[in-house]
């Protein structure tokens, strides 16, 4: 392995009591600072929306920070400052912006456990789920820095007698950056990143459910050396989220969020109003229905132990998760009954709490939300569990529903919360079908042990991110780069080599020697 490799960011392992004292000083110092106002985050630009309210989901009356928004009319001076920053920030030579990354990589491992305290008060995640999300931000600045430092030189291409020709790479412009508050440093650091480092100047919208975490990875992103006017943070909602993609400045936009803005965003892309000279790119992850399949070869113990993960984790609030298993028939009873002892023992709480395994959903909306599709789901499968809570938060205890077939809303809608359809297959191929009979693509597990049925799902299962024997969430930058296709979404696997290309034009430069 090259002195230089990317490694991923190792998680903190929470067994280890310094690690858990360290967690807890950062939670309390965090503690002791919530419910404050933040200031402007940048000195050239006036945000003129209301500040936003950032609550903790486990505690709705608690007021985490007071966030300064964008107002609609602040999106075209922002965009102004994004143009006039340009000029400068492309000048830099690629290795000078890569180690700009680094650097603010390194400023995320000195506040780590800080960033996952932040975290879990704004978005409710669990220890674990916010420690890892902080790495793999650190996983996306350094994994893209390394890109960078490879993409930087030219490339030389052919060898012809009497000929030159090299490849080189220019930065698109301007890149608008719609994140989504799941996983609310990482997957903005990834997007940001990747636009920065390619020598694009950035206008970033962090969720209006995650303002603070936006806020903070702007912040380390200034403090790194990136200048204010290169990456510009514009919380605010969709109305936001609209403007910035209509903004003419803009020559590409890099979405993560659900398959309706995804959608919406591909279509006004291809507007072209007179005066504009560029077509938009956009780069939309949207979404999935992931499925894991059990056969009867599986080992049970994994096989329970995946999926209940996989559809638990964050409280199913990842694009990642499983939200239908598909068993074969032979072992379906014996499976839904250790699924039930499996789900009944989750610790559900306060994420605050190092024990909690299961904590609130993001807002009332989207408990709401999440509670009409378990009404829904009463009149279309059969009720297994629902864990009851009595938390005063965002709960949802985790629900299973059995015996839920194809044609079921349970079984083609994304819910994005703690809901699980079991479905019945006669056989693999009977169950890779049902697997794939959604319009989304993005993960997908099998548990098995016989190397027929594996060897179907390699070749049949139709996502961008096949896990075998294993839980179908947690990618990790570099190792399994992630993103689905059809209306999963539409561009390069985030994390893998062929992302940052997506944020810069090639150019071809042929001479006669
Ligand atoms: N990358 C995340 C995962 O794999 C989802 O966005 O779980």
């Amino acid at each position: 392995r090259p002195a230089d490799a990317f490694l991923n960011e190792p998680p903190r392992d929470f067994s280890r009591i310094a690690s858990r004292t360290a967690m807890q000083a950062a939670i309390g110092k965090v503690c002791s600072q919530t419910g404050h106002s933040w200031d402007l985050p940048h000195r050239e630009l006036r945000l003129t929306g209301a500040r936003m309210e950032s609550r903790n989901p486990a505690h709705s009356d608690e007021v985490v920070a007071l966030v300064p928004s964008a107002a609609v009319p602040d999106v075209a001076a922002a965009a102004a400052l994004a143009v006039s920053s340009a000029a400068d920030w492309r000048s830099q030579l690629g290795t000078e912006r890569s180690a700009i990354m680094r650097r603010a990589a390194a400023l995320m491992r000195e506040r780590r456990d800080e960033l996952a305290a932040w975290e879990i008060l704004e978005v409710g995640k669990p220890w674990r789920d916010a420690d890892a999300d902080v790495a793999e931000a650190i996983d996306f600045l350094e994994f893209y820095a390394g890109q960078m430092d490879r993409l930087a030189s030219p490339l030389q291409l052919g060898d012809y007698p009497g000929e030159r020709n090299h490849r080189v790479y220019a930065p698109r412009g301007v890149a608008a950056v719609i994140a989504p508050w799941n996983f609310p440093l990482a997957i903005p650091a990834g997007m940001v990143s990747a636009a920065l480092v390619t020598g694009n100047t950035v206008l970033f919208k962090p969720s209006e459910r995650s303002p603070l975490m936006g806020r903070l990875l702007t912040d380390i992103l200034h403090e790194a050396g990136v200048p204010s006017g290169a990456v510009i943070c514009l919380p605010g909602g969709p109305e936001i989220g609209r403007a910035l993609a209509a903004s003419p400045e803009i020559s590409t936009i890099a979405f993560t969020g659900s398959q309706d803005v995804g959608l919406q965003l591909i279509a006004g892309a291809a507007a072209m109003p007179p005066g504009r000279s560029v077509v938009k790119r956009v780069i939309a992850e949207m979404g999935g229905k992931n499925a894991i399949i059990v056969d009867d070869t599986a080992d049970l113990d994994e096989a329970i132990a995946g999926v209940v993960t996989s559809f638990t984790g964050y409280a199913g609030q990842k694009c990642s998760a499983c939200s239908r298993a598909i068993v074969l028939e032979s072992v379906y009873d014996q499976f839904l009954s250790r699924l039930h002892d499996a789900v009944m023992s989750l610790s559900i709480g306060d994420p605050l709490d190092p024990g909690t395994q299961v904590g609130p959903v993001i807002d009332a909306r989207a408990k709401e939300r999440i509670e009409a599709f378990i009404a829904m789901g009463q009149q279309e499968g059969r009720l297994l569990i629902r864990r009851s809570t009595e938390w005063p938060g965002h709960f949802v205890g985790p629900t299973v529903f059995a015996d839920v077939s194809s044609h079921h809303r349970l079984a083609q809608e994304e819910i994005f919360g703690p809901v699980l359809a079991v479905m019945k297959a006669a056989t693999v191929t009977a169950a890779l079908e049902m697997a794939n009979s959604t319009s989304y693509a993005l993960t997908g597990g099998i548990y098995s042990r016989s190397p027929m049925n594996l060897a179907l799902a390699r070749e049949r299962f139709d996502v961008g991110n096949l896990y075998v024997n294993r839980p179908i969430t947690g990618a990790l930058v570099g190792r399994q780069p992630f993103g689905g296709h059809r209306l999963s979404g539409v561009g390069a696997k985030a994390g893998g080599d062929e992302y940052l290309p997506q944020f810069m034009v090639a150019r071809v430069i042929s001479e006669n020697t």
